[in-house]
């Protein structure tokens, strides 16, 4: 979590500092602040709340400056407040420094550095490191960058920092083990961010800092690396294939509306390339060298977070259904730290749209000492996963900006399914008609969406009779039953009304008992599929006085005389249903929230991208 920002050149710092914080506010935003250096020292500015609110309380200060960091926080030790919002400090206030991660061992060593004589001003472990970095300094006498080198040997944790030093106006110090960390480099200036999306503004030429490695930045001279050990790196850069309309709102109100418009092109984006258009054979140059790995593994594992664990499952299906490939989805959380069995021929596959997902990193790196195949589905290019993987498969969205996540996981499924149907016509496990129909199926996906997104006004109307409710029921059965939990996740992000997805046949085990005649339920009942089991399932709730929400194909009468609003979705192939079906209930939701005034690009308490256990 946490967006960090650092500028060093000749232009003024703060505003392209300022500017950069903005567009990394999707990552926290409970906090933030800065510190620019300048001929008269330090100025440092701090607030609680959002960035605008740094902002504001900026507004009348002096800002000048050609060097300056920046964080916008997501606090994990110590409440969001201006005391704990970084920068922080040395004792001798000499030394500014801004964190992204956990120094997991901050209490040992903030016990060390009390007992040396040094006094603590907030409740954060950032605070600890930059003490440890000034006690390293005085006492070895060695430079800021040698102390920060020594620093992070002795620290545990994860982190991306930038260190600056009072009067030192040329220069600042960078490193990262474990969050992201990007390096622009422009004509006598550089920029440094959590992601390119500060920097792609200013410069196409970024260097990715690998984990344990450091950077000195200094405005006059060429970039130098080394990594904690001590040895130096050649820095290697790419260009960068960000565009800035993409991360800019462009007319709508809101990141999020503007993602889930955005995913009929998101999915041409996905597919662009990978089908052949006369033979529709498929390509994914980024597993192609390990086709034969995944059809000859024992099993998939498939593990992720949130939103994309959710694609996971409908990749579960997809993979079993199509490829008869064996696969488990894991909660990447619970599967590290509990001792699972994996083995040589496993093939590990994280699904992440950031990319940086700290526990879906650490289920990698476990699965990587045990030998297995890791590959990777992400979004974000350049990030942790793809560079951890053996190969992998971007999913090409487009920077996804909104902190619900709804085009990624349109796209993860999109190439779940190009994996899939790819594995399964080398297995031979379905026919050339089969292959070619999902193939036409698929290709027709973004037109059905559109279709779909010109209900707004209808599932606006929806949302107005449902936006006070305090609970909601999500239900569907296969390949639908991941989307009515993404529906349910998706509600409580960012509405905060409670809600839960369940497999509908489930519901008779437990749930059942909290309908009465206020309960919404969302039911998503294709025809194909179980659709009879389903209206089965819809005909129990009704009989004890739910509200129904249903979510049907086109031309549906049977649901349509049951349920209280009907939304139709085109028909399709089975497993490519969630594809359809999901969208309603990212605008019911979206809808929703908005009604209750809530932010939907920000919703409290979360951030973007979790690259903290
Ligand atoms: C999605 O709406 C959530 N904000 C969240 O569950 C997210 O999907 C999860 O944190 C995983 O993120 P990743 O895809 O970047 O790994
Ligand atoms: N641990 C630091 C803090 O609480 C940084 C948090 C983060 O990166 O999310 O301030």
């Amino acid at each position: 979590m946490c967006g960090i920002v650092g500028y060093v050149g000749s232009k003024q710092a703060y505003p392209i500092v300022i500017k950069g914080l903005k567009r990394l506010e999707y990552r926290g935003y409970d906090s933030s602040g800065v510190c620019i250096g300048n001929r008269d020292g330090i100025t440092v500015l701090k607030e609680k709340g959002k960035v605008s609110d740094l902002e504001a309380y900026a507004a009348e200060k002096d800002t000048s400056g050609s060097i300056s960091i920046g964080h916008t926080r997501w606090a994990t030790h110590g409440v969001p407040n201006r005391e704990n919002a970084h920068p922080h400090f040395s004792g001798d206030r000499k030394l500014s420094l801004i964190h992204n991660g956990i120094i997991e061992n901050y209490d040992s060593i903030k016990k060390a550095l009390i007992n040396k004589g040094h006094t603590f001003k907030s409740d954060t472990d950032t605070e600890v490191l930059v003490h440890l970095i000034e006690e390293i300094k005085n006492h070895e006498q060695v430079s800021l960058f040698e102390a920060v080198r020594l620093a992070l040997n002795e620290v545990v944790g994860a982190y991306a920092i930038i260190v600056m030093e009072k009067g030192v106006n040329n220069e600042f110090i960078a490193a990262r083990k474990g969050s992201p960390l990007v390096i622009g480099i422009g004509e006598g200036e550089y920029f440094v961010a959590s992601d390119a999306s500060p920097i792609v503004e200013y410069t196409r030429d970024v260097v990715y800092l690998d984990d344990g490695e450091i950077a000195l930045i200094n405005k006059d001279a060429d970039l130098e690396i080394r990594t904690i050990a001590n040895v130096s790196k050649t820095p290697f850069i790419h260009e960068l294939e960000l565009s800035l309309e993409a991360i800019e709102k462009g007319g709508f109100s809101s990141f999020m509306l503007k993602e889930i418009f955005e995913q009929p092109k998101s999915i041409i984006d996905t597919l662009r390339g990978r089908i052949n258009p006369k033979t529709k054979e498929i390509t994914l140059g980024g597993i192609l060298d390990y086709e034969q790995k995944i059809i000859n593994a024992d099993r998939i594992i498939i593990v992720a977070c949130g939103t994309s664990w959710h694609a996971g499952l409908i990749g579960e299906y997809l993979f079993e259904d199509l490829a008869r490939i064996s696969v488990e989805v894991e909660y990447a959380s619970e599967f590290r730290y509990r001792n699972p069995i994996i083995n040589k021929n496993d093939v590990v596959l994280a699904i992440s749209q950031s990319g940086e997902t700290a526990d879906s990193l650490a289920a990698l790196e476990l699965a990587k000492e045990k030998g297995a195949t890791l590959l990777g589905i992400c979004n974000v290019v350049g990030s942790s996963i793809p560079r951890l993987t053996h190969a992998g498969s971007y999913t090409h969205a487009g920077p996804e900006i909104g902190v619900a996540s709804t085009k990624a996981f349109t796209t993860q499924i999109v190439v779940l399914t190009l994996m899939a149907i790819k594995m399964a016509q080398k297995k031979g496990t379905i026919t050339k008609s089969k292959y070619h129909e999902i193939i036409t199926e698929l290709e027709l996906i973004p037109k059905k969406i559109e279709k779909i997104l010109k209900k707004n006004d209808q599932i606006k109307k929806i949302a107005e009779k449902f936006k006070n409710a305090t609970n909601f029921l999500y239900l569907g059965r296969g390949y639908n039953f991941p989307v009515a939990l993404e529906g349910a996740l998706k509600l409580k992000e960012i509405s905060y009304i409670h809600a839960e997805g369940y497999p509908a046949a489930e519901m008779k085990h437990g749930p059942i008992a909290l309908i009465d005649d206020d309960m919404p339920i969302v039911v998503i009942a294709t025809k194909k599929g179980n659709y009879d089991k389903v209206v089965s399932n819809i005909q129990e709730v009704k009989a004890r006085g739910g509200r129904l929400i249903a979510i049907v194909t086109e031309g549906d009468t049977t649901v349509k005389e049951l349920a209280d609003y009907c939304i139709e979705v085109p028909d399709s192939f089975d497993g490519l249903s969630p594809l359809l079906t999901n969208i309603p209930l990212q605008l019911l939701s979206y809808h929703i929230a908005l009604m209750r005034g809530c932010d939907v690009d920000m919703p409290r308490n979360l951030a973007k991208s979790v690259t903290v256990e």
